[in-house]
């Protein structure tokens, strides 16, 4: 017999599928046409143009007509507050890769995932394809990954292969350095300037691992993770230190808040490192990833490094 939460699972997913082929059509609708940019910041680094906005806007209300008692958080959102939220809490970013959208480069993606619990439990990611209209990744949790209708694996390899493509922060020396055993296999990196369309490529097997090793927002990540665990992958999550980064197996949001109720602020403001991969790679590159000490950080800052 089907349970409650299988049912809820299923129409979860039937709509999770129906809004991101629409949020992805609307968006490749949109590429390449003229954009007015926003910033969000007095430093001009973090974008936004209207189809961000009008993305955001028709799935948070096309998801509320259908689940009006599940919590809904978008990156674009005003409204922050203290309120716990529901069961079920889905987590959208509309358009991730806003800058490399603007200025023309087709790496970008809609993420759409959904948290029961504070765990990841489904999710789909649109990114696009060269004369398609693009592909659709999706998983929910227990019944694998896809990329349209195709399943997709990891492969469980243990360590990194020199030569291979993998996702590393264009600032990665800035704060950290591999031992020599790393250096030596960590392939060919790539920095995509989406982190949704490099969870992506990880799930698909394009890219080896993806180190992202910056701040990640919750929306950044949400539908990738449960998307890499569904495709036989595995998820570190990191704790920054001065001079150490303690690495530990990503489950759920929950127990980053260690188990408190979740509300739109503190899911808001959850930043954290995260590295994406098989089990064995990701496992080698935590144990081979080093801190920049102190002092030399702040002597690259002083000399203008
Ligand atoms: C950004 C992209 C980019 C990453 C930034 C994100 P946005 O998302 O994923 O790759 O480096 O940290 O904020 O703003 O385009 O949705
Ligand atoms: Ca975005
Ligand atoms: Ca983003």
């Amino acid at each position: 017999m089907t349970s409650d939460n299988e049912l809820e699972l299923e129409k979860i997913e039937k709509e999770l599928k129906a809004l991101i082929n629409k949020a992805g059509l609307t968006l490749l609708d949109y590429f390449g046409k003229p954009l007015k940019v926003e910033y969000k910041d007095a430093h001009n680094t973090d974008p936004v143009t209207e189809v961000d906005r009008s993305v955001q806007d028709f799935l948070k209300k096309s998801i509320k007509e259908v689940f009006p008692d599940h919590s809904v958080i978008g990156e674009e959102d005003s409204d922050i507050s203290d309120e716990p939220l529901s069961k079920f809490i889905w987590v959208i970013d509309p358009l991730d890769g806003t800058r490399n959208f603007s200025q023309g480069l087709p790496i970008f993606a809609c993420s759409i995932g959904v948290l029961k619990e504070g765990k990841p439990v489904a999710g789909a990611i649109f990114i696009p394809a060269s004369n398609t209209d693009g592909n659709i990744l999706h998983a929910v949790h227990g019944k694998g990954a896809y990329i349209n209708n195709s399943r997709i694996k990891i492969s469980k390899k243990n360590k990194p292969k020199a030569g291979s493509l993998a996702g590393l922060p264009g600032s990665f020396n800035n704060k950290y350095w591999f031992s020599t055993k790393l250096d030596r296999i960590k392939g060919e990196t790539r920095v995509l300037g989406s982190i949704a369309y490099e969870l992506a490529m990880v799930a698909s097997g394009v890219l080896q691992y993806s180190a992202l090793l910056g701040s990640l927002a919750i929306w950044d990540v949400a539908a990738g993770s449960i998307i890499i665990q569904e495709s036989g992958g595995s998820i570190l999550v990191g704790n920054k230190g001065k001079s150490k980064t303690e690495w530990t197996k990503f489950e759920s949001f929950y127990t980053e808040f260690n188990n408190q109720k979740i509300n739109s602020k503190n899911l808001r403001q959850w930043r954290k490192p995260m590295i994406f991969g098989s089990d064995g790679i990701v496992d080698f590159i935590s144990k081979n990833i080093k801190v920049q000490p102190y002092w030399k950080r702040q002597l690259r800052h002083l000399i203008g490094l």
